[in-house]
């Protein structure tokens, strides 16, 4: 049996930089039509110089595939309405992280002072450039997103002509928000449909599998399930595939973030075809994507079927999910 996907996109992801982005950005470039590149290097991309600079650096590395680099700014206060149009159609979105919060967030935005954000945020609603957050507050750690909901309620209803990205959302909150405002949107990472906090420190605790925001309850898992298997029209595949070297997550201070984007294409279709949704992968991995964001990926067609994909022990220096492990679908043929 196959499966056929059309230009499938990966709305959240980080490539990182040099040797790094050499060993994954093939990974991902091989098999989907476009990605949505996060900003958060060291130093965060965010001047038009860095910006391109990066896109080329991307682009180089993906050794002649077809594959679009949406390219993302970090969120600065600064920014005003001139800065922004002059990135034209280079910049696809801007993405805001709360101070520390994540991976290299350091410099993101603390206190969430939405008067000092607005002159930045009514620049981007009037250019339709669309708002990344990673949404998690500094509370309890199985809390922040459910707390930062009330965030983004606020932030949509300010600018209500501002699409708002929910990131990598992971629970029950997140998803009901969903339907509460017109100008909310989400992506859903592959790991967080298939695991719970059981999974990372139920047992033994599994550093691979640790990530930001923390895997929730099952009743959260199920919520995202519920409107990834149905392709809700609002919610878009975003693999937040977040490569750190092995020495960096088997140590005593484990980075977070889950590798996932070699492997991403054959498990959603696993999990889709388990749960006799699959005439709504295509939907979920790319159509919803190009609707909200308005955009026009390269045609790719990519093919699976149900012969199993083993998945490598490392790529370079990167363990994946799954690593050892086998998946019932592979990639046939990719066709451009
Ligand atoms: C991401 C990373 O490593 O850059 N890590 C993660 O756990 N998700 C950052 C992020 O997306 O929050
Ligand atoms: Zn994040
Ligand atoms: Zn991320």
């Amino acid at each position: 049996m196959t499966i056929e996907l059309n230009s499938p996109l990966d709305m959240h992801l980080h490539l990182r930089d040099k040797e790094m982005l050499s060993v994954v950005a093939p990974l991902t470039s091989h098999s989907f039509a476009g990605a949505l590149i996060m900003p958060n290097l060291i130093p965060p991309v965010d001047t038009k110089e860095a910006l391109l600079a990066y896109r080329d650096r991307i682009l180089d590395a993906t050794q002649g595939d077809i594959f679009k680099p949406y390219m993302t700014l970090f969120f600065r206060d600064s920014y005003d309405y001139d800065f922004l149009k002059n990135f034209g159609n280079e910049l696809t979105a801007i993405k805001l992280y709360p101070a520390g919060i994540t991976t290299n967030s350091e410099s993101g935005v603390s206190g969430f002072d939405i008067k000092k954000l607005a002159p930045t945020l009514e620049a981007m609603s009037e250019l339709g450039l669309p708002l990344c957050i990673h949404g998690e507050t500094n509370g309890f750690v199985m809390d922040r997103e459910a707390e930062f909901v009330p965030i983004y309620t606020k932030l949509a209803t300010a600018f209500p002509k501002l699409k708002i990205m929910m990131e990598h959302i992971t629970t029950k909150e997140s998803v009901d928000a969903l339907d509460k405002h017109e100008n909310l949107y989400a992506t859903i990472t592959l790991h967080h449909l298939l695991i719970t906090l059981d999974d990372v420190a139920g047992g033994m605790l599994r550093p691979h599998l640790f990530c930001k925001p923390i895997a929730k309850r099952p009743i959260d898992r199920e919520a995202l399930l519920n409107v990834a298997l149905n392709a809700h029209p609002k919610v878009m595949f975003g693999s937040d595939s977040a490569p750190h070297p092995k020495h960096a997550k088997e140590s005593c201070g484990c980075a977070a973030g889950v590798f996932t984007a070699p492997l991403a294409l054959a498990k959603l279709t696993e999990i889709f075809m388990e749960r006799s949704s699959v005439a709504n992968l295509q939907k979920f991995v790319s159509d919803n994507a190009r609707e909200i964001y308005g955009i026009t990926p390269p045609v790719k067609k990519v093919v699976l079927e149900d012969t199993p994909m083993n998945v490598p022990l490392n790529y370079g220096e990167v363990v994946p999910m799954y690593a050892g492990e086998s998946i019932s679908w592979s990639i046939k043929t990719i066709e451009k």
